[in-house]
């Protein structure tokens, strides 16, 4: 999965008055948009995330300010520096995702593929790991 990772360039409609950008379901991102929710008021040190999903696709956006996003699918690990509003973050099913190093006032935003479905969570480290089949 984690060569499907990749940063999506968001249309942007610059203008002098403030700049635009937009995102279509299918169109921009590779699904349908089901869901939107946002992080905010991080505070300073704080990590998000620690999860991977079973189903799940995502595009993360730094909508304000910056934030670092370590993915891990348990054959490799890479990091992303997320810190423009027109770049997203593709993640596809089943990698473990980690957000930190958070500047203060920034905003997550997050799309996502399907509605709020806690079974879709792996929360354990290791049982990912172990169902992925890479026995650490
Ligand atoms: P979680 O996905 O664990 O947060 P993060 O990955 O950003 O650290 O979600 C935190 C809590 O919010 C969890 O108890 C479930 C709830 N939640 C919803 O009810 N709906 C949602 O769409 C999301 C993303 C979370």
């Amino acid at each position: 999965p984690l060569d499907q990772v990749r940063i999506i360039q968001l249309p942007r409609v610059q203008d002098p008055r403030g700049n635009l950008t937009f995102v279509e379901g299918e169109q921009h991102v590779p699904f349908d948009i089901k869901r939107v929710y946002y992080l905010y008021d991080v505070p300073g040190g704080e990590t998000r995330g620690g999860h991977a999903h079973r189903d799940l696709e995502q595009v993360l956006i730094a909508a304000s300010g910056s934030f670092e996003v370590v993915l891990d699918d348990g054959r490799a690990r890479r990091t992303f520096l997320l810190n423009r509003p027109y770049h997203g973050l593709y993640l596809p099913r089943l990698i473990w995702r980690e957000l930190e190093n958070f500047s203060s006032g920034s905003v997550c935003l997050v799309l996502a593929s399907l509605r709020y479905d806690e079974a879709d969570y792996y929360r354990d480290y290791d049982e990912f790991i172990r169902d992925i089949g890479c026995q650490p």
